[in-house]
């Protein structure tokens, strides 16, 4: 089935069967970023923005993304903004491989988009299905607010 969705603020469109999955073909046109993981939900490490709402995309198919707009890490890491969000992760705990940090940017950032001042519950809310298999995954969530209120002055 023919689609078109805008990637990373670029009008593409594809031809794709019905039961492929966003991740797939986001993968197949090399965004790395969106991590293979467990492909049933679990992990969160596939996560995209989708009209700004962190989505997994393993368990989002293609064929539904027809007319959205998509983000992923290729796009939303290299803005000067998220640099201190994406610092925080890395520094934080025992951060090793660095394959978690694109969801977590990404769902901070969706997160900020209905909450700009969020909560530190809210925070953990929003972290909480993206694993981390490195860290003890208990993120620094006042220090990821404190960032967030600094970000405001740029968003
Ligand atoms: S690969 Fe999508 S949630 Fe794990
Ligand atoms: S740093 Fe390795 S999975 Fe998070």
């Amino acid at each position: 089935m023919k689609l078109t969705l805008t990637i990373n603020n670029k009008k593409k469109s594809f031809d794709v069967p019905p039961n492929r999955t966003l991740m797939d073909l986001l993968r197949s046109q090399g965004f790395w970023s969106v991590r293979y993981g467990c492909e049933t939900g679990d992990c969160g490490n596939c996560a995209v923005s989708v009209d700004k709402r962190a989505v997994y995309s393993c368990r989002m198919l293609a064929a539904q993304a027809e007319g959205k707009s998509i983000e992923t890490f290729e796009r939303i890491g290299n803005k000067k903004e998220f640099q201190p969000l994406r610092q925080i992760f890395l520094e934080f705990g025992d951060i090793e491989c660095d394959y978690c940090i694109p969801a977590l940017v990404l769902a901070t950032r969706a997160l900020m988009e209905t909450r700009p001042d969020p909560t530190e519950d809210e925070i953990t809310d929003a972290l909480s299905g993206i694993s981390c298999r490195c860290s003890r995954q208990a993120y620094p969530v006042d220090e990821i607010r404190n960032v967030i209120r600094k970000m405001q002055g740029d968003w």
